[in-house]
């Protein structure tokens, strides 16, 4: 299948992940840029008020051929208990391109299931599998185990598909 990780970092957490995740399965990687930069503690308090306003964090026009990908796996923090805002934007922005959509999110301890579920309905449709990070595994280089798991799903959920299509 041919896949890509798009992603969106903060401070480098979802990063690590993305690239590892890219590396294994031999995707392409996408990282969203935000038009106006963010830095330090302001970038972090308007990720906050972002986050709390329901607010898109508005990114650079993405160039990847979005069209071509049978899976675009989508990674991003949690912030204030939403998806990252850039993340949003991409979403919103792009969802009659994608074609099947899987989630990751990093996260320092919260649940992100409503996130996951905000994600969701900005795509337009359901995630093959939703996978969460936590910061703390992140930084401790814990991150083989749940990574092999994660893609292990997917490669279920698309032999099923396969099984499905040729049963029909
Ligand atoms: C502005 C901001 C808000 C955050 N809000 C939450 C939160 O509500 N719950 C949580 O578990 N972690 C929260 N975090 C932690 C991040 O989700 C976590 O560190 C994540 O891995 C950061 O990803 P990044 O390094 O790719 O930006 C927040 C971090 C920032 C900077």
């Amino acid at each position: 299948m041919k896949t890509l990780v798009v992603y969106y970092s903060f401070t480098g957490n979802t990063r690590k992940v993305a690239e590892e995740l890219a590396g294994r399965l031999g995707a392409d990687l996408t990282e969203l840029i935000e038009e106006r930069p963010r830095k330090g503690l302001s970038g972090a308090i308007r990720a906050i008020f972002e986050s709390l306003r329901h607010r898109a964090s508005e990114i650079t026009p993405v160039t990847a051929p979005l069209r071509k990908y049978d899976l675009i796996i989508l990674a991003a923090p949690l912030w204030a208990g939403h998806i990252a805002s850039p993340m949003r934007d991409f979403a919103e922005r792009y969802r009659e391109e994608l074609s099947q959509v899987s989630f990751v999110i990093t996260h320092g301890g919260s649940s992100v299931k409503k996130a996951a579920k905000e994600l969701e309905e900005f795509c337009g449709q359901h995630p093959l599998e939703v996978m969460d990070i936590q910061e703390v595994q992140i930084k401790k280089n814990k991150v083989g185990r749940p990574i092999s798991a994660y893609l292990a799903a997917l490669r279920r959920d698309f032999a099923d598909n396969d099984n499905t299509a040729h049963a029909a």
